[in-house]
C-alpha cells in the first residue's frame, strides 16, 4: 500500500538513479512550502550536489531572505546561495503601476538573475572538477500539472519557473519534478516527515511577484518597508491569537491614497493599509475571515502606532467572487 514513507524512499532512489554519481542539480527556492520540500528531498538524495538559489527580489516579506537561509541552510543543511538582487528589481520596477507590467518585470528579472547565478555555480563546480550541472529542480505539484490553478498573470512564479527555458535550452538541463504527483496537503505531510519545521510547512501561499502586487501604487524601497512593517505586525498578531491555521491567506495591502488623521494636537495626512484574510478550499472561491473584534482592534492600534506613514487601517470584507484574493 502507498504510504508517505514509502514515497520518500522510492523518490530518493529514483532521484539518485536519475542523477547518477557526479551530475549536479540546481533549483530556485522561495521560502514557500513546495520549493522547500522539494529542496529538502533533493538534499536527502544527493547532498551538496543540489544547489538551491534564493533570489531576493526586494519585494519579499520582512526578513524573509534571512529567515529562509536560517531554516533551509542552517537548520536543514541544504546547500543554499542567497542572491540579493533587490536593487536591480526595484530599479526596473520604479514608476510602474500596471499590475501585469509589475508581474512581467519581476518574472523576466527573476530569470535573468537566476541564470546568471546558475552560470556562476556551474563555473565553480567545473573548476573544482565536481561534474556538470545537468538538472533543474522544480516544486511543481499535481494541480500545477493539470493547470487547475489559474493565476492572473502570464508570469506568475509557478509559470515563471517553468519558463527558465533558457537554462533548459542553453545549459541543456533536464527537469526534475519530485512533487508532480502530489496535492498540497500531501506535500505538507511529506514536509513534516522530512523534519521541516511546522511554521514553514503550514505557511500561507505567497505570490511570486510578492509585495509588488500588494503595493497598489508605484513600488519603491520606502513603500516596501512600510508594507513589510504593517504585514509583519498583522501576521504576528494573527499567530499570537492562534488564528493562523484557520485562515487560508492573510496579508496587508498598501493603498496609494492619503487620508487625514490626528496625532496629539496635529493633523496628519498619511497612507491607508487594507487588511485581507480569507478562508478558502482551493483559492478559486474565498470568504473573508470573521476576526474577533478585539484582534482587529489590537492589529489596527499597533499598525497606526508603530508604522510611520500610516494613520488608518481598513478590513476588506469582499468575498471571491466578485473580489479576487489579491487586490492586483
Ligand atoms: P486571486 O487574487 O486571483 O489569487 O484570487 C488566487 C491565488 O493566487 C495567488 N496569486 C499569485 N501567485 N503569482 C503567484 O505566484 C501571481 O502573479 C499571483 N497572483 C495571485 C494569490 O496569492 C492567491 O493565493
Amino acid at each position: 500500500s502507498w504510504t508517505m514513507e514509502s514515497f520518500i524512499s522510492k523518490e530518493i532512489s529514483r532521484i539518485r538513479e536519475l542523477v547518477g554519481e557526479t551530475a549536479q542539480v540546481i533549483g530556485a527556492v522561495s521560502g514557500g512550502v513546495d520549493s522547500s520540500v522539494a529542496a529538502k528531498l533533493m538534499h536527502e538524495a544527493i547532498g551538496d550536489r543540489f544547489h538551491a538559489i534564493l533570489v531576493d527580489n526586494g519585494v519579499l516579506r520582512m526578513n524573509e531572505a534571512a529567515r529562509v537561509k536560517k531554516t533551509l541552510c542552517e537548520d536543514l543543511g541544504v546547500n543554499l546561495q542567497v542572491v540579493d538582487a533587490s536593487e536591480l528589481f526595484l530599479s526596473r520596477l520604479a514608476g510602474v503601476e500596471d499590475p501585469e507590467q509589475k508581474r512581467k518585470i519581476i518574472g523576466n528579472t527573476f530569470i535573468n538573475v537566476f541564470e546568471e547565478e546558475a552560470g556562476r555555480i556551474e563555473s565553480r563546480v567545473e573548476e573544482q572538477g565536481r561534474g556538470k550541472i545537468e538538472f533543474l529542480l522544480q516544486g511543481t505539484l499535481y494541480p500545477d500539472v493539470i493547470e487547475s490553478i489559474s493565476f492572473k498573470g502570464p508570469s506568475a512564479t509557478i509559470k515563471t519557473h517553468h519558463n527558465v527555458g533558457g537554462l533548459l535550452k542553453d545549459m541543456k538541463l533536464k527537469l526534475i519534478e519530485p512533487l508532480r504527483e502530489l496535492f498540497k496537503d500531501e506535500v505538507r505531510a511529506l514536509g513534516r516527515l522530512l523534519s521541516i519545521p511546522s511554521h514553514l510547512v503550514g505557511r500561507h501561499p505567497f505570490p511570486g511577484p510578492g509585495l509588488a502586487i500588494r503595493i497598489l501604487g508605484p513600488v519603491s524601497r520606502e513603500q516596501v518597508q512600510i508594507l513589510q512593517k504593517a504585514d509583519n505586525i498583522y501576521i504576528e498578531e494573527i499567530r499570537a491569537a492562534g488564528l493562523y491555521d484557520q485562515i487560508a491567506q492573510a496579508f496587508a495591502v498598501l493603498l496609494p491614497v492619503k487620508a487625514v488623521g490626528v496625532m496629539g494636537d496635529k493633523r496628519t495626512y498619511e497612507q491607508v493599509i487594507a487588511l485581507r484574510a480569507v478562508q478558502s478550499e482551493d483559492f478559486m472561491t474565498a470568504d473573508w475571515f470573521a476576526f474577533p473584534p478585539a484582534v482587529l482592534r489590537k492589529i489596527s492600534s499597533r499598525i497606526t502606532n508603530e508604522v510611520a506613514g500610516v494613520n488608518r487601517v481598513t478590513y476588506d470584507i469582499s468575498s471571491k467572487p466578485p473580489g479576487t484574493i489579491e487586490w492586483l
